[in-house]
């Protein structure tokens, strides 16, 4: 297969973690004569640094004729603390969702055996926790109209939702329930807000169309207590883009660190591929980043493409190098010297010879 893969490293250790991703790809492409490109681009931060705006034209327009788009981190401190700013790294990475309608945000949560002890919950709770997150990702208070006062002591911003928009998504999250363990969780604020209503009240009325799929409903509050303390319950979640970015981040504490969650965006023309993590900018360029939720995500990529062979070598070659304790510090194993790049090689190793890779 040829795949024109757009990639786009972005801020702090989003470079890093890409590289080995990028690696990882290669390899594949090489094991199974497939035919891979890449082409970068940037944005975020170092895009505002080098042309003064967050998404330039060249990488939006890579992006959309590229078959799939590799995405690393996005941000910069210096931006998070600056109230003020009008330019932001983030403005980038939500542009680029918005104009690819990558409408559909996939967000795995897969408890390791091998790391059930680097997880601060207990073991019990967490031994084989499956969960996949479905979190829309071009609406809501993300893109509704945002105003500040002129005096500058009122701002708002709009929670906003269509049947269309929920329909779009939900359809794909009974799809999924369908495949896994047929049930479907719907987070929102219903006792509150109308947003939340619509998002009841569609998803109920899909249930229909789904009868082998177990549909229930639960508030966020509720949620974010129960993602740690019962994360066995759940099988497929569906939520808005806010919830869904919190609730999401919260459920990586059950696999042990941030630096394992992968993510796939996937909307009817386009698809991007990212971790579901930060820019880390502390650990930039010092090769402790892990690199092996960024590898997943190329795992995710060539799932897309029905290409499930090659994705679970990718992940056996992760399985592997948790097992044998190949990881970056943020999973406190066995080694203290293990980097960035080690972690890929070892999986790009894998990959050229699966019987014969161990610790060398
Ligand atoms: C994510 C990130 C983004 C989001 C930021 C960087 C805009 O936190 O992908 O989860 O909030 O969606």
């Amino acid at each position: 297969m040829k795949l024109n893969i757009a990639v786009l490293p972005g801020d702090g250790i989003g470079p890093e973690v890409t590289a080995e991703a990028v690696k990882v790809l290669k390899a594949i492409a090489m094991e199974f004569n497939h035919v891979f490109t890449f082409d970068y681009g940037l944005i975020g931060a170092s895009a505002i640094d080098k042309d003064g705006i967050p998404l330039p034209d060249t990488s939006l327009e890579l992006c959309k004729k590229a078959d799939a788009i590799l995405f690393g981190a996005i941000g910069e401190p210096k931006y998070d603390n600056d109230p003020y700013a009008k330019i932001r790294p983030e403005q980038g990475l939500l542009k680029l969702r918005k104009e690819l309608d990558l409408f559909t945000n996939i967000r795995p949560v897969i408890a390791y055996e091998d790391l059930l002890n680097n997880s601060p919950l207990k073991r019990k709770y967490i031994k084989d926790v499956n969960i996949c997150i479905y979190r829309e990702l071009t609406g809501g208070i993300y893109f509704g109209d945002k105003k500040v006062s002129e005096d500058g002591n009122n701002a708002s911003d709009i929670c906003e939702y269509s049947r269309f928009e929920i329909e779009r998504i939900a359809h794909m999250a009974f799809k999924a329930a369908q495949s896994r363990k047929q049930k479907l969780t719907l987070i929102d604020k219903a006792n509150v807000l109308e947003s939340s209503r619509l998002w009841r009240k569609v998803v109920k009325e899909l249930a229909s169309q789904y009868p082998d799929v177990t549909l229930d409903f639960l508030f966020i509050d509720n949620a974010a207590m129960q993602v740690i303390t019962n994360p066995k319950q759940f099988d497929v979640i569906l939520t808005e883009n806010m919830f869904g970015d919190i609730i999401s981040e919260e459920a990586s504490v059950i696999v042990g660190s941030i630096g394992l969650l992968a993510s796939a965006s996937i909307g009817d023309t386009h698809a991007m591929f990212e971790p579901i993590h930060g820019t880390y900018t502390t650990a930039r360029n010092k090769g402790i980043a892990n690199p092996i939720a960024a590898i997943l995500s190329a795992a995710m990529l060539l799932d897309h493409f029905g290409l499930y062979d090659e994705a679970s070598l990718v992940r056996e070659g992760v399985d592997k190098a948790l097992k044998l304790h190949i990881t970056t510090p943020d999973l406190n194993t066995k080694y203290d010297n293990i980097s960035t790049s080690k972690v890929g090689d070892f999986i790009e190793d894998f990959i050229n010879n699966p019987d014969e890779t161990n610790l060398n």
